[in-house]
C-alpha cells in the first residue's frame, strides 16, 4: 500500500507517518527528513538547498523529485510507503505518477490532515526532537516524562529546526496555501483524497486515519 500525508506544516504528517509505520508496516519517506540529513553531511545538496529551507520556501522541483526517485527504489519500500511531505506542488504529482506507473505502483490514497492556521504556529515553535535517537516531542502536548530526558532512549540532548520559528512559519503556511494545496482538487479529481481532522489530539486523529487505511483494498 502507497499513501500520502498532506497537510500544512505542523498537521501533524511526521507524527501519523510514524504511528502507520509501525501498525501497517509502511515506510515513512520524509522529503524534509532527507533534506535535513543531506544538510546534516555537508553534501553539496545540502549546501544548496539549506538558505531556501531556511527561509521556508520550496526546494527546486528537480532536486526533490530526483532525490524520491533514488529512494522509493530502495528495498525497505518494497513493503509500501508512506510519502510525508511529497508531493507540494503540481509538478511533484505529475512526476510522482509517472515514477509510480514506471515502477507498476500506484497510490491507494492521499491523507488530508485538516488544521486551521491559527493552531499551527504553537504546535510547530514548542516542536523539538532528540538529537540522539529522533524521537519527537512537544513542549506543551508532548512533553518527556521526566524533564530534559528522551523517554525512548534516555538522551539528553535535544535539539530545535532552523526553520521552526513563528516568522519563518507564516512564510511556509503561505506556501502551503499557494503551491500545496491545488493538490486537493488534483486528487480528488482521481477519487484518492481522504480528509480527516487534524485539530484533535493526536490519537483522535490517529483513530480517523488508521480507519482510512484499514477501510482500503489491502488494509
Ligand atoms: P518538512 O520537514 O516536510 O516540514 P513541514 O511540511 O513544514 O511539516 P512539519 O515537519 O513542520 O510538520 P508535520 O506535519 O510533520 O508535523 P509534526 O508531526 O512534526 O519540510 C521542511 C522544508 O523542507 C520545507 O519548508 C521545504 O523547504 C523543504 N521540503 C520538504 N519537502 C519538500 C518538497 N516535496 N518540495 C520542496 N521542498 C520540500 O507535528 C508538529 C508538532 O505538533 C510536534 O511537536 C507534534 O508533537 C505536535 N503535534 C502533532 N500532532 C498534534 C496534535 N494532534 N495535537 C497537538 N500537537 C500535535
Amino acid at each position: 500500500m502507497n499513501l500520502v500525508l498532506l497537510g500544512p506544516p505542523g498537521a501533524g504528517k511526521g507524527t501519523q507517518a510514524h504511528y502507520l509505520e509501525r501498525d501497517f508496516g509502511l515506510k515513512q519517506l520524509s522529503t524534509g527528513d532527507m533534506l535535513r540529513a543531506a544538510i546534516a553531511s555537508g553534501s553539496e545538496i545540502g549546501k544548496q538547498v539549506k538558505a531556501t529551507m531556511d527561509a521556508g520556501k520550496l526546494v527546486p522541483d528537480a532536486v526533490i523529485i530526483a532525490m524520491l526517485q533514488e529512494r522509493i527504489a530502495q528495498p525497505d519500500c518494497k513493503g509500501g510507503f508512506i510519502l510525508d511531505g511529497f508531493p507540494r506542488s503540481l509538478t511533484q504529482a505529475e512526476a510522482l505518477d509517472k515514477m509510480l506507473a514506471a515502477r507498476g505502483l500506484s497510490l491507494d490514497a492521499v491523507i488530508e490532515i485538516r488544521v486551521d492556521d491559527q493552531f499551527l504556529v504553537e504546535r510547530i515553535t514548542g516542536r523539538f526532537t532528540c538529537g540522539k535517537c529522533g524521537a519527537g516531542y512537544h513542549d506543551r502536548f508532548k512533553p518527556t516524562r521526566q524533564a530534559g530526558v528522551c523517554d525512548a532512549c534516555g538522551g539528553k540532548d535535544f535539539v530545535r529546526r532552523a526553520d521552526d520559528n513563528a516568522e519563518t512559519v507564516r512564510a511556509r503556511l503561505q506556501v502551503y496555501h499557494s503551491q500545496t494545496a491545488p493538490l486537493l482538487p488534483y486528487y480528488r479529481a482521481k477519487g484518492r483524497l481522504r480528509t480527516v481532522d487534524g485539530a484533535g489530539e493526536m490519537d483522535m486523529v490517529y483513530r480517523q486515519i488508521s480507519g482510512v487505511v484499514k477501510a482500503l483494498p489491502g488494509g
